[in-house]
């Protein structure tokens, strides 16, 4: 169970919205492993599996889901990688709009394309229409990998884009992954609409679980911290590890919000209470400071069971 999903989720938006993620070099310098996806290598082989079937023209649509901060794009862009030279890679982003554009991601798969199906939508071109020219792009080539991420925020135009093609994807060499947050698409969302109809297509879903306790233990092993205060204070969302363990040793925020501030740097020593030469001392808030939120915790550190990684 996620015990307070909007502030999770409210937490997880102020780390992005504050470019938190993007301060992965500083774990980096500390941790030679910080690259390291750990417990996916049953997802990274059920992507390079249908990745083969695809590759002998049985095309395949893949949903890689989870929380915000599982770690989707991460196993993403490390399949990604992992596939360089092998394959073609066509990658879409849907974003976080109050007016989503249509055909967002399918735009951002335009401009890597040239032919008719890139026309198509720049012109404004509707689904049924593009479906034909996207598949005939798809089986043109060798083989094609179709990365459309963050599903819970696509336009309705690209999830009736992602039914039509998921409907054919079995008559190209394409395998087509979408990920989205599966904690965020309620019964009547778009999406699940669109999941149901797809129910008796090529298509298979990924679940990302949280990191168990003994990876977890593993990481604070690294950077001498507690493991047991580093699951407790994560429930083992790989954002949160690494945000938290980009606080540095010894130092695990009590809170994943106090992580986040703290990884974002100006609050750092407010967030653990430390007064500016560096010795600790009573938590203190001046003007502007954002108010503490008591009892903030990770989903799954209430000691619910996840379910593993399903390939
Ligand atoms: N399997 C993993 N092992 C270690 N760290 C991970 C793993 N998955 C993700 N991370 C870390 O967590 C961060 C958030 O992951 P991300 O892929 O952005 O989550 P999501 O896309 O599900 O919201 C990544 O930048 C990465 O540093
Ligand atoms: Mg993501």
């Amino acid at each position: 169970m996620n015990p307070q999903p909007a502030s999770w989720r409210l937490t997880y938006e102020l780390a992005r919205g504050q470019g938190v993620s993007m301060r992965k070099g500083d774990v980096a310098e500390r941790n030679a492993d910080a690259n390291e996806l750990y417990e996916r290598s049953v997802a990274l082989g059920a992507l390079r599996t249908a990745l083969d079937a695809a590759r002998n023209g049985h095309g395949q649509l893949i949903f890689v889901c989870g929380e915000a901060g599982a770690g989707k794009s991460a196993l993403l862009r490390r399949f990604a990688h992992d596939i360089d030279g092998t394959a073609r890679l066509l990658w879409g982003d849907c974003d976080p709009l109050f007016t989503p554009s249509p055909l967002g991601p399918f735009l951002d798969i335009a401009d890597q394309l040239a032919g008719e199906f890139g026309e198509l939508v720049k012109k404004g071109a509707r689904p049924p229409r593009l479906v034909h020219a996207l598949m005939r792009e798809l089986g043109a080539g060798s083989v094609d990998v179709v990365v459309i991420d963050d599903l819970q925020w696509a336009d309705e135009a690209s999830l009736d884009l992602l039914e039509l093609v998921g409907r054919r994807i079995g008559r190209v060499p394409a395998l087509v992954v979408g990920s989205f947050r599966d904690d965020e698409i309620g019964p009547a969302h778009p999406l699940r609409t669109v999941l149901g109809r797809l129910a008796t297509a090529p298509v298979t879903r990924l679940s990302l679980a949280p990191l168990s306790r003994d990876t977890v233990a593993l990481m604070a092993a690294r950077y001498g911290v507690d493991e047991g205060l580093l699951f407790e204070n994560t429930g083992g969302n790989p954002f949160f590890v690494t945000e938290a363990l980009s606080c540095g040793a010894d130092r695990v925020p009590p809170t994943v919000r106090d992580a986040v501030l703290a990884a974002a740097g100006d609050d750092r020593d407010h967030a653990f209470g430390r007064q500016p030469d560096g010795s600790r001392g009573t938590r203190r808030r001046g003007p502007g400071s954002p108010r503490p939120l008591s009892g903030l915790r990770c989903p799954g550190s209430g000691g619910g069971p996840h379910g593993p990684v399903q390939a």
